[in-house]
């Protein structure tokens, strides 16, 4: 599975992609904004970072200024994914600059249905929304297991399900099990993925055990 980091915010990804454990980075305008910074400066910035994919959001919401905004930002470095929203424009703009080569992540996905869309207007990613939709009493795992499900029934599709609004480490684990390709988690997500009391409380005992033995390994 695929960890991409969700932010805009250079030092920290720096410091995730130092962990070499990062495979890209997602934005969104949102996250732009609480960046602070001019969206064209920061995702070249977070392109030169890290070597895989960095999406970058179109903020346009019809089909000609989608694309022009698409292929604006797909110049910006060969490893921008430019991110458009599931809309009948959306998916219009997906199909064209795939077809001119560059990878698409369709964001915004809500259902099973708009996941097949993206998948037949050749998306390099699909986003399904899974806290956003536990938040409003809906299965967000459920929409992961019924793309998985219908994606991998038809090898054609070459979309890989990428899992986004993830809140906690049981949504990256449940995403895990079900097979999704990607995992997009908050920062704060990715760091508490290393934490466990028994680690801590194991790795005292030794270092206290090590002590003891008055010895050095170099
Ligand atoms: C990433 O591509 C999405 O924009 C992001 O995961 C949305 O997360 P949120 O629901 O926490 O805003």
């Amino acid at each position: 599975m695929k960890f991409f980091v969700d932010t805009a915010d250079i030092a920290e990804i720096r410091e995730l992609a130092a962990t070499g454990l990062l495979d890209g980075v997602t934005t969104n305008p949102s996250l732009i904004q609480k960046s602070g910074r001019k969206m064209l400066d920061v995702i070249a910035e977070i392109c030169a970072a890290v070597e895989g994919p960095v999406s970058a959001e179109v903020t346009a919401t019809d089909h000609a200024a989608m694309l022009a905004e698409g292929r604006k930002l797909a110049k910006i470095a060969k490893n921008v994914a430019v991110k458009v929203p599931l809309t009948p424009d959306g998916l219009k703009t997906c199909r064209v600059l795939a077809d001119e080569g560059t990878k698409v992540n369709v964001t915004l996905c809500f259902s099973p249905a708009q996941a097949l869309l993206a998948a037949k207007a050749r998306a390099a990613f699909i986003s399904p929304f899974v806290g956003r939709l536990d938040d409003i009493g809906q299965d967000g795992m459920g929409l992961i297991a019924d793309i998985v499900q219908i994606y991998r029934s038809y090898p054609a599709f070459k979309t890989e399900v990428l899992v986004a609004s993830i809140r906690h480490p049981i949504h990256v684990i449940e995403s895990a099990k079900l097979g999704a390709d990607v995992a997009t988690l908050p920062p704060a997500v990715l760091r508490s993925l290393f934490n466990h009391p028994l680690t801590d409380k194991g790795l005292a005992a030794f270092l206290a055990d090590w002590k003891k033995t008055g010895q050095s390994i170099l």
